[in-house]
């Protein structure tokens, strides 16, 4: 039992860095998600949903022990029975294990799903970054190709074409394989031993730790001294080199406007050759990106199993949002009721309940107000919602099984009966 004293207490507000989606803010939400939806499906992505919560050696081995995310941003703990779990930061891990747990391989390759859903990192909440975010996320798991990274901006790209978001433009780069990434990580040392004390702390320790993730740290002094660094691209074995050049001749056959970043490497530790970032093209260069992704062919050996070729994205979603906000992007909304349902006394407003499922069957939107009570309050508002008709069902009408059928803008009034009501709505505004 909570005590009174206790219950003064609470705050009534959301956790730092997370937010309510109240309705208007979720049309547009809504509009991401089925926009997105549909493009995957036209090229044969199929739905995942996995759980919320993961175990956290999941992330701790597959997204990198020593990357930002599961060093310092993720919600973990103990559970009641003793688990370690932790509220998921990114999809592709959990996608990963899902594959390896059902046997996917044994399905026809590749697998394509896409999932879309709440991912959780402690960050330090500012535009563009809180500590709830909704991703969509595309994987294609079994291909070893570069047409799988070439599908995987496809469609992302189309996905920015129906939500009017276009242009934008694709940062890439090849952060090569097993084969040639170790001597560009031995160059990158020497590299940033010379210059050790310039570097941040963060970066002092990522210096020892995870070299690659020097590339990524978004300090002004650290950002300076990236401009010497070695680059990748100069590393790369003939394989990757070849994987590469493929990637980018296929986007620009399919007119995909790319720009070569030789020092993205992204802030996750799973990816190999290929990775990339979206941003829109109209912004300032400083914003935040859209969407990321890229290949990592080792991360279902790294969770303990085979090499299995991979590749994905994942579009933040409430970044998608903002964007459609600022440009004034209004989603198309839902067929809008122009009907209005108005009970008047106990028996009519039960009789509603089957007037609004006779309307909900024949997917025929309505507008009803069941916790007002007075004819004059129910009106008013089926005016302010500018209404075409009401529908008034009265104590008399119930025991008749009819109903009046007025006219808002005539305040002409009719009475029928409740068995022709669909029917002649449906003529009257000539839906169907
Ligand atoms: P990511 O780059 O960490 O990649 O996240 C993808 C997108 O999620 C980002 O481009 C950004 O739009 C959005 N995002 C990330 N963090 C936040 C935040 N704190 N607040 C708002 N939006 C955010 C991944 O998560 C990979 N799993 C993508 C992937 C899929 N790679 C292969 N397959």
């Amino acid at each position: 039992m909570v005590s009174k004293k206790e219950k003064t207490k609470i705050v009534l507000q959301a956790p730092r860095g997370m937010h309510d989606i109240l309705a208007d803010e979720y049309i547009f939400y809504q509009s991401v998600f089925e926009k997105a939806e549909k493009v995957a499906s036209y090229y044969g992505f199929q739905p995942i949903q996995t759980p919320l919560l993961e175990k956290t050696e999941l992330f701790t081995s597959g997204v990198g022990a020593a990357t930002d995310i599961v060093e310092k941003q993720m919600y973990s703990f103990r559970t009641r029975g003793g688990d370690h779990l932790s509220l998921r930061p990114e999809l592709t891990a959990p996608i990963m294990r899902s594959y390896l747990e059902h046997g996917m391989h044994t399905l026809p390759q590749p697998v394509m799903v896409w999932q879309g859903g709440s991912c959780f990192r402690h960050e330090n909440p500012q535009k563009g970054r809180t500590r709830e975010f909704q991703q969509f996320d595309l994987e294609i798991i079994g291909e070893p190709k570069p047409i799988a990274e070439v599908i995987t901006i496809r469609v992302l790209k189309s996905i920015f074409e129906e939500l009017n978001l276009s242009p934008i433009v694709v940062h890439i780069n090849s952060i090569g394989d097993k084969e040639c990434r170790p001597a560009y990580r031995r160059e990158l040392v020497n590299y940033y031993r010379k210059r050790i004390n310039q570097l941040c702390p963060d970066c002092k320790r990522r210096f020892r730790e995870n070299p690659l993730r020097l590339l990524d740290c978004k300090e002004e002094k650290c950002l300076e001294l990236k401009q010497g660094a070695p680059q990748m691209v100069n590393y790369l074995c003939s394989s990757c080199k070849q994987h590469f050049r493929e990637v980018l001749e296929a986007l620009d056959s399919a007119d995909i406007f790319y720009s070569l970043d030789n020092h993205l490497v992204r802030g996750l530790d799973y990816y190999s050759r290929t990775v990339f970032e979206i941003f829109s093209s109209e912004g300032d260069g400083n914003t935040d990106a859209l969407a990321g992704g890229g290949r990592y062919d080792y991360l279902a050996k790294i969770l303990g199993k085979r090499d299995v070729p991979a590749v994905g994205a994942a579009m933040g979603v409430n970044r998608l949002v903002q964007l459609m906000i600022e440009k004034k992007i209004i989603p198309k909304q839902r067929k809008q009721p122009k009907v209005f349902l108005i009970q008047l006394g106990n028996a009519a407003k039960y009789k509603s309940l089957e007037i609004i499922e006779m309307f909900r069957r024949a997917h025929l939107p309505l507008n009803q107000s069941i916790s007002k009570d007075s004819l004059r309050g129910q009106l008013n508002l089926a005016s302010k919602l500018d209404m075409a008709y009401a529908l008034i069902l009265g104590q008399q009408e119930v025991l008749k099984n009819s109903i009046i059928l007025r006219d808002m803008r005539s305040g002409t009034q009719e009475t029928i009966n409740l068995k022709d009501l669909v029917e002649i709505i449906k003529k009257k505004l000539s839906y169907d």
